[in-house]
C-alpha cells in the first residue's frame, strides 16, 4: 500500500507543536500522540517490508541533520525516518563546514534555511543550542537530537514506547535508570517521560553521579543496585560518559562495573521478566555483560528499530503542523 497525506489522515488535533525540544515541557497527551504515531510506523512501514519503501507523507520536504557531537544511533536513524517519509535529507559535517572560519551556530542555521530546508534536526554538546535555533529560525521545524545533558527527546520516547509495547500500560511500573545520570540527558528524558505514563523512575549509581536533588522532583534515588534488583520492572542502563567528566567519579571502570554492571549473577535475583534496555553505546563488561546484553530479557536492538519509528513520528508530526501553521 502506498501511503500518502490522504490516506494516512492528519496528525492528532492535540499535537500542535512545530518543535521538538524535550520532554520536560509536553503533556502526556502530546506524549501519548507521539507514540501511538510511532507505534503505527513501526507496524504499518517498518514492520511490514512491503511498505517500507512505499510512503508519501513528507514528500517535497528537506530536512538537514546538523550534528555537532558523534551518533551512530541517531543519526543513521534520522536520516533513515526521513527518507522512508520520503523527504531529502541533507547530512552536514561540523567538521568541514564553515564553523572552522567563525561563522556562528544561528548563522550557519539561517543559511541552511534560506537554501529551502523546511526542518533542521540538531545535536550539540552545549544544552539549550536547539532552543537558540528554534527562537532563530521562523517556519522550520526544529527536533533536538540530544543537547549537552539536557535532554534527548527522542531517545526518551524510544524508551518508554519499547517499554510499553513489552509491558503494556507503564502505569505503577518501577524503572531504573543505571549509571552516569549525573551527565546524562538520557536520564532526564526518560524521568520526565516515565513520571507523565504514570511509571516510578528511580536513579542508580554512584553517590558522585547521582544527586539526592533528585527527590525534589520526586524521583527516588538509590546508590545500591544490589537493594534495588527484587523491586525493578525495567532497567535501562546507561554508558559512563567519561568524555563529559571533569573530576573521574570513581577510582576504576572495574570497580565501577564490580558494583553496577548488570551480569548474569544480578539478573538471577531480578523479577522473572525484567526488561533490560541499553540507549547505547553500550561498554560491555561496564554496564552491561555481553550474556544480559545479547540475552533473552534484552530489548536493546527493538530500541534501535523503535528510534525509526520514533524519529519518523517526531518528524512527521512537527513538519505536519509546520505545513499546517498549527502552533
Ligand atoms: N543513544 C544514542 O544517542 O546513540 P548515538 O550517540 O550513537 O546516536
Amino acid at each position: 500500500m502506498l501511503y500518502t497525506k490522504e490516506n494516512w489522515g492528519p496528525v492528532p488535533s492535540g499535537w500542535t507543536r512545530r518543535r521538538l525540544l524535550g520532554l520536560q515541557e509536553l503533556s502526556s497527551e502530546e506524549l501519548t500522540i507521539l507514540l501511538d504515531l510511532a507505534d503505527r510506523f513501526r507496524k504499518n512501514v517498518l514492520d511490514n517490508p512491503e511498505n517500507a519503501r512505499k510512503i508519501s507523507l513528507l514528500n517535497g520536504k528537506a530536512i538537514v541533520n546538523l550534528f555537532f557531537e558523534n551518533s551512530t544511533r541517531t543519526r543513521v536513524s534520522f536520516g533513515l525516518a526521513g527518507r522512508r517519509l520520503g523527504a531529502d535529507v541533507i547530512e552536514f559535517s561540523a567538521a568541514t563546514s564553515s564553523l572552522s572560519k567563525g561563522e556562528t551556530l544561528v548563522d550557519t542555521a539561517q543559511n541552511i534555511l534560506a537554501m529551502g530546508v523546511d526542518a533542521v534536526v540538531v545535536r550539540h554538546g552545549c544544552p539549550g543550542a536547539p532552543r537558540l535555533l528554534a527562537q532563530n529560525l521562523e517556519n522550520c521545524a526544529v527536533v533536538n537530537a540530544g543537547d549537552g545533558a539536557h535532554e534527548h527527546p527522542t531517545q526518551g520516547l524510544l524508551d518508554v514506547l519499547t517499554m510499553r509495547q513489552r509491558l503494556g500500560s507503564l502505569e505503577g511500573k518501577t524503572v531504573a535508570i543505571v549509571g552516569d545520570i549525573a551527565h546524562s540527558r538520557v536520564a532526564r528524558s526518560n524521568v520526565f517521560a516515565l513520571q507523565k505514563l504514570g511509571a516510578k523512575p528511580i536513579v542508580c549509581g554512584p553517590s558522585t553521579l547521582v544527586s539526592p536533588h533528585w527527590a525534589e522532583l520526586g524521583v527516588e534515588y538509590a546508590y545500591s543496585l544490589d537493594e534495588i534488583l527484587p523491586r525493578v520492572d525495567v532497567f535501562n542502563l546507561l554508558r559512563i560518559q567519561l568524555e563529559r567528566q571533569v573530576v573521574r567519579p570513581f577510582p576504576s571502570l572495574a570497580e565501577y562495573a564490580h558494583l553496577y554492571a548488570m551480569n548474569a549473577e544480578r539478573l538471577a535475583r531480578c523479577k522473572k521478566d525484567v526488561l533490560v534496555l541499553a540507549p547505547g553505546p553500550i561498554n560491555r563488561g561496564v554496564e552491561i555483560t555481553p550474556e544480559v546484553a545479547d540475552g533473552p530479557h534484552s530489548a536493546i536492538l527493538d530500541q534501535v528499530t523503535n528510534g525509526v519509528a520514533v524519529r519518523m513520528a517526531a518528524l512527521w508530526a512537527t513538519l505536519t503542523a509546520v505545513a499546517e501553521r498549527r502552533f
